[in-house]
């Protein structure tokens, strides 16, 4: 009889505590990277810096462009910057890191909700649906600029961006900044992100990562795709 009472007992506790760990981990907020991941920016950031290295004569190439997704504008520069036969100091090193991004936005002009990337509304839809919440965790200073173009200014629960960070990706800041705002535990959010870097920032970040793009086959990542359109929603809550 007392075995018995103590067998069920047990088996309540293990339960609880199953259902407990179940609900500690299940997803409840997907935070999107936004350059290569909404919209392709990313090619009009590679546009503007080969047109500031060009200018400077400093050799530059797609390649090492891969190196700039998810770095800040400053530590993008110092990237390009290695190359260079010269030292700048740094009042030419703002002036420059400003012209390029100029260019940046002179291309931006050209953005328009058509430009957001295949699959992504769907997502969104589908994940406002479940009740999940869903926001943007971005090192681009130009993300309300570029949030606006693609008439997206309204449609995420919490914008965290290179405008309220101190450190860049690989650090976590950016993905913690946008869990705290969603009022969310990081180890129930998901990052979507494009760059090495910002997979990197989301495991250091204690949450889940699907890469997609550039990023799909890094091992870090706890999925990987080529693009939004080759997800759904559950596989997505499933990571
Ligand atoms: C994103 C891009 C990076 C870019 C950074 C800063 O993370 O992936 O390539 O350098 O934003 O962008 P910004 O618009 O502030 O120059
Ligand atoms: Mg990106």
């Amino acid at each position: 009889m007392w075995n018995c009472k103590y067998f069920y007992t047990g088996f309540a506790l293990q339960y609880k505590i199953i259902v407990h760990l179940v609900q500690f981990t299940m997803i409840k907020a997907v935070i999107f990277d936004l350059d290569g991941v909404i919209v392709s920016t990313d090619e009009f950031h590679y546009q503007g810096w080969q047109r500031l290295a060009d200018e400077e004569g400093i050799y530059f190439d797609r390649k090492i462009n891969e190196r700039l997704r998810g770095v800040s504008r400053l530590e993008s520069l110092e990237i390009i910057l290695e190359r260079a036969v010269r030292k700048y100091n740094p009042k030419e090193k703002t002036e420059m890191a400003d012209r390029k991004n100029k260019y940046y936005r002179d291309l931006l002009h050209t953005l328009a909700p058509d430009d957001v990337f295949p699959g992504v509304e769907r997502m969104l839809k589908e994940l406002n649906e479940r009740g999940i919440k869903i926001a943007i965790g971005s090192s681009s200073k130009n993300t309300p600029f570029i949030l606006e173009k693609i008439g997206m200014e309204g449609t995420f629960d919490a914008v965290s961006d290179g405008n309220q960070i101190k450190r860049s990706k690989p650090d976590p800041e950016v993905f913690l900044l946008a869990a705290s705002k969603l009022n969310i535990p990081p180890g129930q959010c998901l990052v979507v992100e494009d760059a090495d870097a910002g997979v990197e920032a989301a495991i250091n970040a204690g949450m889940k990562c699907l890469a997609v793009g550039s990023a799909r086959k890094n091992p870090k990542a706890h999925l990987g795709a080529n693009n939004l359109t080759e997800i759904t929603v559950e596989q997505l809550l499933q990571i």
